[in-house]
């Protein structure tokens, strides 16, 4: 059930990665690695484990000093992986034998969700015909080729050669972007919960403003909401379908945003840098029943010159390690981006590049491909979301909004303020999350790794790295712990 992922930390095995946080603890990386992993740990916990480690380290390894005085302001302000935390729990219950229903993992299970056999044949082919050296800075040009066509044949966007840019995975394409569109200081707007955005502004310096979404909007932003806050702000940025909600931007919602941002760029009249639209669409092809997806260059032409989209092999094919990604955007940010991604090497591995390029061109065998994986995860998304509003009609505090997109269901355990037959009061999304791991072997992630403050009892539950098998075992005892738990006298009528 638990699998390494590279886009949040290996939980069974507890290799570390970055990924995103709940609180903005300075990189607690080491010692989450190794801390032990007999009982639950709190942060407060790994940190002393963290310091007696280095106070146990012959001193070459650690410096001269403290590592405020040995790392540049960046890294010396740099966030840690709270989903470690998560991580270390779960990998901690797993050690006392315990089997968990591992909801936590933004990866698929290989076994149960395995790459296409066109993408592993390839790659092994090209790694015998000795597709072996550095490819080139912008990606090779069959890829480039294969990705322009299926982008315009399926998403009706019609990029030049020159606007697509090729890099190892998703997120150097991201980075990318903010480091070639952002400067210190400058805004970066983006709606929370949101996927590692906060990160992204910490490391080029841009001024982040998140804003908060809720519920009744499925957790997306809308016109209204971003308003407010675009006047002179340099960068937007959107992810639909979203990671960690599994909800998507419906067309209307999106074309009023685009329209938003046409707006400010027509005030600004070229007086102003303008406003970039940076558009995640890394999950678009994982949308489930008439859920389509909608980008903006589709919706409103005339945005093209100030969007960037993003997307990715890595969720699309299971193939998260293999790490391709791509950029559709303006020519003259793509080049930008391009010589940023030499600079610093971010290519994607030659070998899997040339096969990519074969896997978009067989339309047939990916969408036969598409219908086993969206059928496998809406299935475990649905046993999911069917099993929570069920509990709900039976009385409890839980809710669930239908899964519509990605690999992602968000859920509501609104247990704040109820006792636990311990006697222990569940005050925070942090408090319910440990009481349900503990009590009911349910792993999950609350939405505060995504920047939300308020502890409403939201938590992502994501369905990559779990059987059907494994959920309908975990649902009965997510009820019975939800059941066990009581509101004080003082609230009870
Ligand atoms: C919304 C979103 N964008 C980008 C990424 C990163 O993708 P990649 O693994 O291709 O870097 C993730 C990974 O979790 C994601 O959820």
């Amino acid at each position: 059930m638990s699998k390494a992922t590279a886009s949040e930390p290996a939980l069974a095995q507890g290799a570390s990665a970055p990924g995103p946080t709940i609180s903005f603890t300075r990189r607690p990386h080491a010692a989450l690695a190794s801390a032990p992993s007999t009982e639950l740990t709190t942060m407060a916990q790994v940190q002393g484990t963290m310091e007696q480690r280095q106070s146990d380290r012959p001193p070459m390894w650690d410096g001269d000093g403290p590592a405020a005085r040995r790392l540049s302001a960046m890294a010396g302000g740099m966030m840690g992986s709270a989903i470690l935390k998560v991580a270390n729990d779960v990998r901690a219950l797993l050690a006392q034998g315990r089997s968990v229903c591992n909801l936590t993992v933004g990866d698929f299970d290989s076994r149960q969700f395995p790459i296409p056999t066109l993408l592993r044949e390839h790659i092994e082919a090209a790694l015998r015909a000795g597709e072996t050296n550095y490819p080139p800075g912008v990606g090779v040009p069959a890829l480039r080729e294969a990705i322009r066509s299926y982008s315009r044949d399926l998403l009706g966007l019609d990029y030049p050669l020159d606007g697509v840019l090729v890099a190892s995975g998703a997120r150097p394409v991201i980075y990318a972007a903010y480091r070639t569109l952002v400067d210190p200081g400058d805004r970066v707007v983006y709606s929370v919960p949101s996927w590692n955005n906060a990160y992204y502004c910490q490391l080029v310096g841009g001024r982040a403003v998140p804003v908060p979404c809720h519920a009744a909007t499925a957790f997306q932003p809308t016109r209204s909401t971003l308003e407010p806050v675009l006047r002179g702000a340099r960068l937007l940025v959107l992810n639909s379908p979203l990671n960690p909600t599994g909800t998507v931007l419906d067309p209307q919602a999106l074309a009023g945003i685009c329209d938003l941002v046409l707006e400010e760029n027509a005030r600004r009249a070229g007086r102003e840098r303008p406003l970039y639209l940076l558009y995640d669409q890394v999950y678009w092809m994982l949308t489930f029943r008439d859920v389509r997806h909608a980008t903006p260059v589709a919706l409103r032409p005339e945005i093209a010159p100030y969007t960037v989209a993003v997307d990715a092999i890595s969720k699309s094919f299971a193939a998260t390690g293999l790490r391709v990604g791509w950029i559709l955007g303006p020519t003259d940010l793509v080049r930008s981006m391009g010589d940023f991604i030499g600079h610093v090497g971010a290519w994607a591995p030659r070998p899997e590049q040339v096969a990519t390029a074969a896997l978009l061109a067989a339309r047939e065998a990916i969408a036969e491909y598409h219908r086993h994986m969206k059928q496998e995860l809406q299935s475990r998304l649905d046993a999911l979301y069917r099993g929570i509003v069920a509990m709900r009609a039976r009385g409890l505090p839980v809710d669930a909004i239908p899964p519509a997109g990605a690999m992602y269901l968000s859920a509501r355990f609104a247990l704040t303020g109820m006792r636990t037959p311990a006697g222990e009061v569940l005050r925070t999304n942090e408090d319910i999350r440990l009481y349900l791991l503990r009590e009911a072997a349910f792993a999950a992630v609350p939405f505060q790794a995504f920047g939300v403050d308020e502890d409403t009892g939201w938590f992502r539950l994501s369905a990559g790295a779990v059987s059907l098998a494994d959920i309908e075992r975990v649902l009965p005892e997510v009820e019975r712990v939800i059941k066990a738990v009581h509101a004080p006298a003082h609230q009870r009528a």
